[in-house]
């Protein structure tokens, strides 16, 4: 079995926290499921949380994540959208969306700092689809981590259960058993972190095992497991230094903080 079934979350701080929601709710259609007096949690219409924190707040203070991935049903409109609220361009070199092989892709810097890449699959030979009611996101594609060594990292994920996808030398994807996918780059342009992510979270039927696991391919354990709402966490260090948080989800009834489960496996988006 794997020990990572896949993403759970994405760690983040920002300077605002409404206004964070605002972009992501507002102007890309994401659902907010709670606001407390401290953070807010939004979520993906397939499952992975956005973890929003006021800055100065959260537990990882370099996470080695340098972009996240959204799949879209139109980059070119996403991207509008995006800047619309206050986004900027984030690559000078890619001042609007363009193809790559089979994908449009577009990049952002939102207003709270972080990147965001938009992606949209070709699919029957066309490059977006209409966006309905505001929806601008359909799923989660990655999470790209700057890392100082790639085949050491490379070595660690596959430990975990990742497979190596593809490998440019500059740069590799893995795929998760979700589906989902990790990007990790080394030196360079793309190594560049992004302000404000924190940590990710993946998910595990055993966070014991998970870090075990961790410390056996030369990662770091940072703190003991612990049990919050229905969930088992301890947070890890990967081999690039990058925060990475195990959740272990107990489905026997206890309150649930966001999900009483699990969310599905995602079908291949890449199919
Ligand atoms: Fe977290
Ligand atoms: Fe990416």
């Amino acid at each position: 079995m794997d020990i990572i079934k896949g993403i759970s979350h994405i760690g983040m701080v920002v300077p605002d926290v409404d206004a964070a929601v605002r972009f992501y709710c507002e102007g890309l259609g994401l659902t907010l499921k709670r606001r407390d007096n401290y953070n807010a949690i939004v979520i993906t219409p397939d499952g992975v949380i956005l973890e929003i924190s006021p800055d100065g707040t959260d537990k990882g203070d370099y996470s080695g994540i340098t972009h996240i991935c959204l799949n879209t049903y139109d980059v070119d409109a996403t991207f509008q959208r995006a800047l619309s609220y206050g986004a900027v361009i984030s690559r000078p070199e890619n001042p609007e969306p363009y193809n790559y092989n089979s994908l449009r892709m577009a990049f952002v810097r939102t207003p709270s700092g972080e990147e965001i890449e938009f992606w949209y699959i070709e699919k029957n030979g066309l490059l977006r689809e209409p966006v309905a009611d505001g929806k601008y996101i359909k799923n989660f594609v990655h999470v790209a981590l700057t890392v100082p060594d790639m085949k050491e990292c490379i070595r660690f994920y596959e430990g975990l259960g990742a497979v190596l996808k593809e490998d440019w030398e500059w740069g590799c994807s893995l795929r998760l058993a979700d589906m989902r996918e990790l990007e990790l780059f080394t030196g360079g342009y793309y190594s560049e972190k992004a302000y404000g992510y924190t940590h990710y979270s993946l998910l595990t039927d055993d966070v014991e095992r998970a870090a075990a696991q961790v410390e056996a391919l030369g990662g770091k354990k940072l703190e003991q497991p612990y049990d919050w709402s229905n969930l088992r966490i301890c947070f890890c260090q990967g081999m690039g230094g990058e925060v990475l948080e195990f959740f272990q989800m107990y489905e026997d009834g206890r309150a649930a903080d966001v999900f009483d489960k699990a969310p599905e496996t995602l079908p291949d988006v890449f199919a």
